[in-house]
């Protein structure tokens, strides 16, 4: 597995694998990789002949409150992670290659709508960075197919709906979220907990379970259940951000008709803010 730091080094090495006929998957990240972005690589290896990965800590989507400094950095670990999943080329460009005409005046991409609310209202212009870096990785790149985890759902749905709007010719697809054996989502940050604070996190997960199984089996109070629930995190020392349940492809609030259901929930915990999500159908 080659790395490469220069958007010409990256273009170079794709159009070779183009010329030899490979399809190419991408998997964009920001490194501190875990089994949740193993999984995302090993899917591309099995749907595209050539694997491009990122590694890139944005720090357009992050708040100015945030862990942009922080966040880890874990370049000689990623890099064996990325080669035993079968990634063939590493994109690891730094902050000067991405935004070589700074930050400040830099063409943006907002996805009005679905960006709106949840992690959108809590992280302001969180999104609009997001689509942004994806759009200039996407065009960086100009894959064939592009892989995400279905742990980021909102992420996911801006995803496809900026590539269905701006008419890119990627194939997106959302993977499902990786667990521990006690159901927390892997994610970077779960790195921030003490033993006390992993020890609570995968609350979070039951309930979400327990939310399903309460709406599949035909209660329809959701602010009832939604109250319950984060009284429950209080005691248990979060602070609640959100807990909605909402249509699963709109990501508008459900009504009591809809029966692809998506319930998403983040709460912060010590300093550390995890979001999770469960999706199912109520017609299945
Ligand atoms: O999900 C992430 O790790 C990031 O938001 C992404 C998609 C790599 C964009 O920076």
């Amino acid at each position: 597995m080659n790395t490469v730091k220069t958007v010409r080094e990256l273009r170079a090495a794709v159009s070779q694998a183009r010329k030899e006929g490979k399809q190419i998957a991408f998997v964009p990240t920001m490194g501190n990789l875990h089994a949740g972005h193993a999984a995302l690589v090993e899917k591309a290896a099995q749907r595209a002949d050539f694997v491009v990965a990122s590694i890139f800590v944005n720090p357009l989507q992050f708040g100015p409150s945030e862990d942009l400094d922080k966040y880890p950095r874990t370049l000689a670990a990623d890099q064996d992670k990325l080669l035993a999943a079968g990634c063939n080329l590493l994109f690891h460009p730094d902050v000067a290659e991405m935004y070589p005409h700074g930050m400040d005046g830099q063409t943006r991409v907002s996805v009005p709508g679905i960006s709106e609310g949840l992690c959108g209202a809590s992280r302001p212009g969180h999104f609009e960075g997001v689509a942004t870096v994806v759009s200039k990785l996407f065009n960086m790149v100009q894959p064939d197919l592009a892989i995400f985890g279905q742990k980021d759902f909102q992420q996911l749905a801006v995803i496809r709906t900026l590539v269905r709007d701006l008419n890119m010719p990627i194939q997106i697809i959302g993977e499902p979220t990786v667990r521990a054996e006690d159901g927390l989502a892997l994610s970077s940050r779960n790195g921030y907990l003490n033993t006390e604070q992993r020890a609570i996190a995968p609350l979070l997960y039951r309930q979400l379970q327990a939310m399903a199984a309460a709406i599949q089996a035909g209660e329809r109070d959701y602010p009832k259940l939604v109250e319950a629930a984060q009284q429950q995190q209080r005691e248990a020392g979060f602070k609640p951000d959100y807990l909605e349940i909402r249509e699963a492809n709109s990501l508008r609030p459900a009504s009591q008709v809809d029966s692809q259901l998506v319930i998403l929930v983040a709460a912060v915990i010590g300093s550390t803010r995890l979001i999770d999500n469960l999706a199912f159908d109520l017609a299945s």
